[in-house]
């Protein structure tokens, strides 16, 4: 009997739980909704070009915007979230690893006076169908969201730019190898816990080291899939921050989603430690052992 084997048991059982949770957060309307790789905020979609072409008549924005100031007989700040309502673009949309989710800023999308940036929430409307590995295309979304409200306004009316899309066109073979990467993390680590409850009972260095490769192999997969997407938050949200300015969009990184799967990495780090330090005291073990049957 090893008792000290149920530390990297716990260690394991730990991890797991926070890898099931990197996969499933946001997988339904509501569940971990703040845990999302990144979310895309569109609420001041199309904000800047009406300011400048409100004088241009041939563009159909102009009078999707006059319709919606004379409405509200609003100065343009007041209405500028109500450019993305008008479009039946929804505030924003947050990417998660089997689908994503969008809906509106409450109580209002900017911070203001009276207003603290800590005190917008998200209001989730509804979330995609969950898909593994599917391919997040912004154009495709928005594009479908203008078609479906029925305003007479296209992507290219708001000037969007291709480059956004390529860039997440750049991305989409990572996002999409992600999936089978918490897939296969996630099963290593179910063979690393196992692993370490097997090595419970006979307490040899065998089991130390059987435990040490695949707690090793775990460390690996789970250390590969954070890093992987780590790169596609972080270069995903640079490319639409890059492009998307001057449209009026911006993109959130997902620091708790980041936060969640290094801590699940760095549990799986801790149980290799772990290992190697059995395997030693194992060592030592074995020596007196020895010493005292020979000497
Ligand atoms: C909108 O236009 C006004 C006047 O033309 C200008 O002062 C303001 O800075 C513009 N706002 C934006 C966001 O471009
Ligand atoms: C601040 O924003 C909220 C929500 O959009 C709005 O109700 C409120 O009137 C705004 N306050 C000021 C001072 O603009
Ligand atoms: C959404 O984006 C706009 C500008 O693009 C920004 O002013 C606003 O603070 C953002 N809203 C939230 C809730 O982050
Ligand atoms: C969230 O949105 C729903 C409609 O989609 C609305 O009925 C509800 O009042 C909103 N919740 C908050 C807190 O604004
Ligand atoms: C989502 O799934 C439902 C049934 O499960 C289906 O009716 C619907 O068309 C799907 N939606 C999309 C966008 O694929």
């Amino acid at each position: 009997m090893r008792p000290s084997a149920l530390i990297p048991a716990l260690l394991c059982a730990g991890a797991l739980v926070l890898s099931f949770l990197c996969l499933f957060a946001g997988q339904k309307k509501g569940f971990m909704e703040n845990y999302h790789l990144l979310t895309l905020n569109t609420s001041r979609i199309g904000y800047n070009i009406i300011n400048t072409t409100s004088e241009n008549s041939n563009n159909p924005l102009t009078n999707l915007f006059n319709n919606i100031t004379d409405s509200l007989g609003n100065e343009l700040n007041d209405v500028a979230g109500d450019i993305a309502e008008a479009l039946g673009i929804d505030d924003f949309y947050s990417v998660h690893i089997l689908d994503y989710c969008y809906g509106d800023y409450t109580p209002g999308p900017v911070a203001n006076s009276t207003l603290k940036q800590s005190s917008i929430h998200k209001n989730v409307t509804g979330c995609s169908n969950r898909t593994a590995m599917y391919e997040f295309n912004v154009t495709r979304i928005l594009e479908q969201a203008l078609n479906d409200s029925g305003v007479d306004v296209t992507l290219g009316d708001l000037n969007w730019p291709d480059d956004i899309q390529k860039g997440i066109d750049g991305l989409n073979a990572l996002f999409k190898a992600q999936f089978v990467l918490y897939c296969i993390a996630i099963g290593f680590i179910a063979i690393a816990l196992l692993s370490s409850l097997w090595g419970l009972f006979p307490s040899g260095r065998l089991t130390a080291c059987c435990n040490f490769m695949v707690s090793l192999l775990a460390f690996l997969a789970i250390g590969l899939a954070s890093a992987l997407v780590t790169a596609v938050i972080v270069k995903g949200s640079d490319v639409i921050n890059k492009y998307g300015k001057e449209i009026g969009i911006e993109s959130h990184k997902g620091g708790k989603f980041m936060a969640l799967t290094w801590a699940a990495t760095g549990l799986m780090f801790l149980v290799i430690l772990d290992w190697i330090f059995e395997f030693c005291i194992g060592h030592r073990k074995h020596k007196a052992a020895t010493y005292t049957k020979h000497g």
